[in-house]
């Protein structure tokens, strides 16, 4: 049997083993045509089928409503920084943006290249530890959108009150894609690189609210306007094959599993663990996130000193428990648990810190 790992990396990360099979098993000799997948012409009746389907499965896993669209475009979510306010602000119009922490901040570097853009709640004074309450986010006259950020995935805080304000909402899902339902009413984009949730990396996958590609700006580079690759069905130039085929089984493996309610129990259950050994360490381990706002995605925490991290990632790594180790931009350890992470996977590494804390305490 092939030797497989706990792989708690933030992305790229582990995949249902299911699909990788699977994958494995038809890669070579593609439904019988003699050739693979990624060496036939995107154009041909093979892949059509597969890009048909993987745009059917997203828009019914993640149940969005029939008046959105769903894009594949590349250059990940960090494009996307730029995309939205390229197609959505117009002179004498702004956008606000939350930030809360290293990827809110990124949209807000990349966007503010590309219109008037307002920092409508920062997240600096508490460390970023926590979200915003509706009534703490501060919008200024002619917002065009507020951009949010669904989960912080270096700091490990998730929003669990969605913004509650009169303009539409621009959500960047990348670390907690498809894991639990989201107010789709409340939205005009939903976007997200599908490197954790949904498969290998090579795009984003963007929902768009249909209505709003009417008055989009088209005086932009003709790849970075939403309205062509909805006209076009993204299929304007040579679409990632690999990475819309990869998501295409990652969504028919979720519906298996039950769908997105199912997917979202699971998490808040591995998430529950994970956390449970963290507050009944005795202050061994450390969660420094605001409780109501821990990420079931992106589990962060802190030993006593720097040195026991350092043995504990070590200790951890011999026991093929791998890529805990912190962001290195704030260091400590980090569990990622996203959608494919088993319940198994997660019991292993909690056994691991009970045991590590009676050895080492
Ligand atoms: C929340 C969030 N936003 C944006 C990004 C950037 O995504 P990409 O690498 O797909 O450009 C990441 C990457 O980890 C992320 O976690």
């Amino acid at each position: 049997m092939t030797k497989r790992v706990h792989n708690f990396c933030a992305g790229p990360c582990t995949l249902p083993l299911e699909v990788l099979e699977e994958a494995q098993a038809e890669f070579v000799n593609y439904h019988g045509s003699g050739m693979s997948l990624i060496e036939m012409s995107h154009r041909g009746k093979h892949y059509d089928a597969v890009h048909s389907e993987t745009m059917r499965l997203a828009l019914e896993v993640y149940e969005a409503p029939d008046d959105f669209d769903v894009l594949f475009i590349q250059g990940g979510a960090t494009l996307q920084f730029a995309m939205v306010p390229m197609n959505l602000l117009r002179p004498g119009w702004k956008a606000g943006y939350i930030n809360s922490g290293s990827w809110g901040k990124g949209a807000i570097v990349d966007g503010k290249m590309h219109g008037d853009i307002y920092t409508a709640w920062d997240g600096a004074d508490d460390n970023y530890m926590r979200m915003p309450a509706s009534s703490e986010i501060q919008l200024q006259d002619r917002t065009r959108y507020l951009h949010v950020t669904s989960n912080e995935t270096i700091g490990g805080v998730h929003m669990v009150e969605w913004p509650d304000v009169e303009v539409p909402l621009v959500g960047d899902m990348s670390s907690d894609y498809m894991s639990r339902p989201i107010p789709w009413n409340k939205f005009d984009i939903v976007y997200g690189g599908v490197q954790k949730n949904l498969g290998p990396a090579g795009m984003a996958i963007v929902f768009v609210r249909k209505a709003i590609l009417e008055d989009t700006n088209r005086d932009i580079a003709r790849y970075l306007r939403y309205d062509v690759h909805q006209d076009k069905q993204s299929l304007f130039n040579t679409p990632p094959v690999f990475a819309i085929y990869m998501a295409g089984k990652v969504l028919n493996w979720m519906q298996a599993q039950g769908g997105l309610s199912a997917i979202e129990a699971a998490a808040a259950a591995k998430a529950a663990k994970l956390y449970g050994v963290i507050d009944s360490s005795g202050g061994y381990y450390r969660c420094p996130v605001n409780v109501a706002c821990r990420s079931h995605m992106n589990v962060v925490f802190r030993l006593p000193s720097e040195e026991l991290e350092a043995k504990f990632l070590a200790d951890a790594g011999d026991q093929d428990l791998l890529n805990l180790k912190g962001h290195r931009s704030v260091g400590g350890c980090r569990a990622s648990i996203y959608n494919a992470m088993p319940m198994d996977g997660v019991m292993a590494l909690c056994a691991f810190m009970e045991e590590y804390h009676r050895a080492n305490g």
